[in-house]
């Protein structure tokens, strides 16, 4: 019998009051769990670009202030009574979450589910009654994603958690940004295109969605990996860790030519677009070859593209939107970090951990390039 839940925690979390108001590290106290919910005290938190995009109020949330965050690692506290794949002491990679019942969760498509955007971005209760509270007694949003990692402790779903076991305190720190931005990169390679050697692959920008791709695709072979972004540091990097060709498209009229020629004269098998931005999609666009497969993750930022039909249907490429990768968390993220384990996936190359008092900074090296993944250690 697991003991009943407590009646509420008072933590520390980092609350966005209101649309660019900035991230403040401000006591939060939590409800009590419902049923579906389960009680986190983290080790750490990767900030992704979407975080940002928050702050920023390019994407619409259940409301302010709110905890964001959403690719956290912790260990279980207490759980709601209908969970039952995880229990008090079980170490958690956190990742988004899904309804469970729709035919794409049926399916194992979870990020495909019919109510991703509400229970991902507008993330509530049934009955409207608040996860968190201020020190005020003012209602906090928490649930992003599932999880609002950025948080000491936080009320959690039960699908964001995924159990691993075997990891130290230090791994789990480091895996903490396995749910988002690099699972969805490597899943674009390894769910989206079932990509196979021999074949050919371009990334236009090097974050950790990037990042994620390069790895997945040096792990199956591909050749040539082209990495292209505006930031040499990011390039260089790339290509230390798997990226065959850079490409630094600010020195570069036609980087999708460049593309197509660093790949034979064909274009590429598969491109990755991560920057949202028309310009480079259309770049992403036009660099496959004859049945290429185009990936469109970048998002939050133009959301048009003019591709002619014409050019579509004589090349027979593929142009696919991609949701976290298509990643069916409970199996995917254990393979990560086998792959992790493996030597295939270095982490620990693009991690740099901040206090929660350094959010700031953190935030302030992401935007400007120094650092790829920004982690808050929370423990
Ligand atoms: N669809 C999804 O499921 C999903 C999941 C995670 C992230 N995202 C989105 O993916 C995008 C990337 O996320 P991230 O965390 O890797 O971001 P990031 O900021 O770490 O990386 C973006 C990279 O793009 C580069 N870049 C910017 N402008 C460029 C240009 N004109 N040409 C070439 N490179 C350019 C930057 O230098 C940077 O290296 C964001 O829009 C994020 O919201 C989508
Ligand atoms: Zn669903
Ligand atoms: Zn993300």
């Amino acid at each position: 019998m697991q003991p009943p839940p407590p009646p509420s925690t008072t933590t520390d979390a980092l609350v966005i009051p209101r649309i660019g108001g900035g991230f403040h590290l401000a006591p939060i106290t939590l409800a009590p769990l419902q049923a579906d919910e389960v009680r986190v005290e983290m080790y750490a938190s990767g900030i992704c670009h979407t975080d940002l995009s928050v702050e920023h109020g390019y994407l619409p949330v259940g409301g302010f202030p709110i905890v964001v965050g959403h690719e956290g690692s912790g260990v279980v506290k207490a759980t709601g009574s209908a969970v039952t794949h995880v229990a008090p002491g079980d170490r958690v990679l956190l990742s988004f979450t899904s309804c469970g019942g729709c035919p794409s969760c049926l399916a194992h498509h979870t990020a495909y589910c019919e109510t991703f955007h509400l229970v991902n971005f507008g993330s509530q209760r049934a009955d409207r009654s608040p996860r968190a509270h201020d020190a005020d007694g003012e209602r906090v949003e928490m649930g992003f994603f599932g999880q609002s990692s950025l948080a000491r402790d936080a009320v959690v779903l039960g699908p964001s958690c995924v159990p691993v076991q075997g990891l130290t305190e230090e791994e789990m720190r480091l895996l903490a940004p396995l749910g988002c931005g690099l699972m969805t990169g490597a899943g674009t390679v390894d769910n989206i295109f079932r990509a196979r050697a021999p074949g050919s692959i371009a990334i236009f920008g090097i974050g950790g969605v990037g990042f994620g791709a390069i790895f997945a695709s040096k792990t199956l072979g591909l050749s040539p990996i082209i990495a292209v972004d505006i930031d040499p540091r990011r390039l260089a990097l790339a290509q230390s860790l798997g990226a065959t060709h850079v490409v630094n498209s600010t020195h570069c009229a036609d980087p999708a030519a460049e593309v197509r020629a660093l790949a034979g004269g064909y274009g590429v098998s598969y491109s990755v677009e991560t920057t949202a931005n028309a310009t480079v999609k259309m770049q992403a666009i036009r660099c496959v070859a004859k049945l290429g497969k185009v990936g469109i993750v970048g998002t939050t930022g133009d959301d048009r593209v003019d591709v002619d039909v014409e050019w579509l249907i004589k090349s027979g490429a593929s142009i696919m939107g991609v949701a976290m990768g298509d990643a069916y968390t409970p199996e995917y993220i254990p393979k990560l970090v086998g792959e992790y384990r493996a030597g295939r996936f270095p982490l620990d190359k693009l991690v740099r951990f901040f206090r929660p008092e350094e959010m700031a900074e953190a935030v302030r090296q992401m935007l400007e390039g120094e650092t790829v993944k920004p982690v808050i250690v929370w423990r």
